[in-house]
């Protein structure tokens, strides 16, 4: 905790005597300033002299700041059956055909649990205050079917301080658009579940089974992000095949195809650089933000929990308490490229680091209780473990969550 900061920032005359002071408040009550903790998030007008003071560039988006650097994804989850779920599923016209309750999930207790940071309280979502912070701007998540969970449930969290007859849903190939015309805002959706050119790209026909990626091509996808003012990136599930990664080096035109074989993480790697370089050229670091959720859990193996084995997340209806839990389903190795390759970077990017956070919540995936694109044989339905959903998550729940983690990044970095 560093309670000089936000001190500092409040401080608006600056002599030399009120630096003292400042000072000896500082070291003398730093223990004391319990305030930072109940108040974390501080809506501090920031005043162009005292910017240029404290010689801090300015975040776009930004109105507040985290105080004592409280890293908001460290923290648990606490049950709270006042102010959780933020909105009912039937509030939501969006989340179909995804619909858990719909689809006869009988339990309701995933919806009422809230992220609570270890070293502050999370800001309160605000959603007039997001549509205005957002007015005649667009922002889009990119990425795979989490990354639309995502998106839904961004909307969800927004749509309803819209009138019926303001707003609008399109789709058009891979793009999803949520307008507010009288914010003449957006909130986009674009599909590219591996951010560069592959072979699964089609927005409704990408279950191939032999994946083939092309390096170092972001472009036929980019040019539909070009001119947005906050992106949202995700990538990982359909990295993780289980053997190496199928790479094309050229075209998929080509009549003689060079394809090569690359470890996942050496091309999870060579992605990711290439969508940093795409960002140092096209996002301006002084009007748009770029973010990066990182890897989203499943939970398919109910040994690993502690529980009888051959159960996975189907009939699961609460968190798993052990603070150290992480699943063998998520890429340690992953983890650490995302860390690696982020942390090296000269352009700013945000991680919404959501995995460990998410890996405790084996109870809020969709399960057996969503549409069933192909009928189920009469074996399946006697074995409802066989075809429960452990990848995706039932809204309300977990991914309002990561939302919220997005607003906190945005408006309080
Ligand atoms: C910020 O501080 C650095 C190091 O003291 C200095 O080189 C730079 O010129 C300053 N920038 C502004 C805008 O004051
Ligand atoms: C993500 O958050 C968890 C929980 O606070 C932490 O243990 C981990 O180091 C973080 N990872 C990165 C890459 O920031
Ligand atoms: C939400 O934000 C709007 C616009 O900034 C503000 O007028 C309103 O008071 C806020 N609501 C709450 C509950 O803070
Ligand atoms: C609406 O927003 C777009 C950017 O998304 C901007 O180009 C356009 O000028 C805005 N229109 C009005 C009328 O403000
Ligand atoms: C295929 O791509 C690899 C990696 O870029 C390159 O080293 C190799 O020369 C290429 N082979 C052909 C036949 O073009
Ligand atoms: C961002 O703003 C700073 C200070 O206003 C300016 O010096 C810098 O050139 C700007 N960067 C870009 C890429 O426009
Ligand atoms: C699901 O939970 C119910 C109630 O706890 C239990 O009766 C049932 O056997 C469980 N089913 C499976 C497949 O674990």
């Amino acid at each position: 905790m560093k309670p000089t900061f936000s001190l500092r920032k409040t401080c608006i005359s600056f002599n030399l005597l009120t630096l003292f002071l400042i000072i000896f408040v500082a070291i003398h009550y730093a223990d004391d300033l319990s305030w930072s903790f109940i108040q974390p998030f501080q809506i501090i007008q920031q005043k162009p002299t005292s910017r240029q003071r404290e010689n801090k560039t300015h975040v776009p988006f930004a109105v507040g700041e985290t105080t004592g650097g409280c890293d908001v994804f460290d923290g648990k989850w606490v049950r709270d059956e006042v102010s959780r779920p933020l909105y009912r599923e039937s509030e939501c016209p969006y989340i179909y055909p995804h619909t858990c309750e719909e689809h006869g999930r009988p339990d309701r207790g995933y919806q009422n649990w809230r992220w609570k940071p270890h070293g502050c309280l999370l800001p309160n979502f605000n959603a007039t205050f997001m549509w205005e912070m957002l007015r005649g701007k667009r922002m889009m998540f990119v990425g795979d079917s989490l990354n639309q969970g995502q998106f839904i449930s961004m909307v969800c969290l927004l749509h309803s301080v819209i009138p019926e007859n303001a707003k609008s849903m399109q789709k058009f190939d891979s793009l999803t658009v949520f307008k507010a015309e009288e914010y003449n805002a957006s909130i986009e959706f674009y599909w590219a579940p591996y951010l560069l050119e592959s072979n699964s790209d089609n927005a409704v026909i990408h279950r191939i089974p032999d994946r083939i990626v092309r390096a170092g091509a972001i472009n036929k996808h980019a040019k539909h992000w070009k001119g947005v003012d906050i992106l949202v990136f995700n990538t990982y599930l359909w990295w993780m095949t289980g053997a190496k990664m199928t790479i094309l080096q050229g075209s998929f035109e080509d009549e003689k195809k060079n394809i090569t074989k690359m470890e996942t993480e050496d091309a999870y790697r060579m992605a990711l650089k290439t969508m940093l370089k795409w960002v140092k050229k096209n996002m301006d670091a002084n009007k748009t933000r770029v973010l990066f959720t990182s890897m989203s859990p499943s939970h398919k193996k109910s040994e690993e929990w502690g529980d009888e084995p051959g159960g996975n997340c189907y009939n699961q209806t609460t968190p798993i308490e052990d603070p150290t839990y992480w699943g063998s389903a998520s890429s340690k190795g992953i983890m650490q490229v995302i860390h690696k390759v982020f942390s090296k970077m000269k352009v700013p990017i945000t991680i919404l680091n959501i995995t460990q956070l998410s890996e405790y919540r084996k109870d809020a995936h969709t399960s057996i209780y969503k549409k069933q694109w192909t009928p189920l044989t009469p074996e399946q339905l006697a074995n409802p473990l066989s075809y429960a959903d452990c990848f995706h998550w039932c809204l309300p729940g977990l991914q309002d969550t990561w939302n919220e983690l997005l607003y906190a990044k945005l408006f309080f970095p």
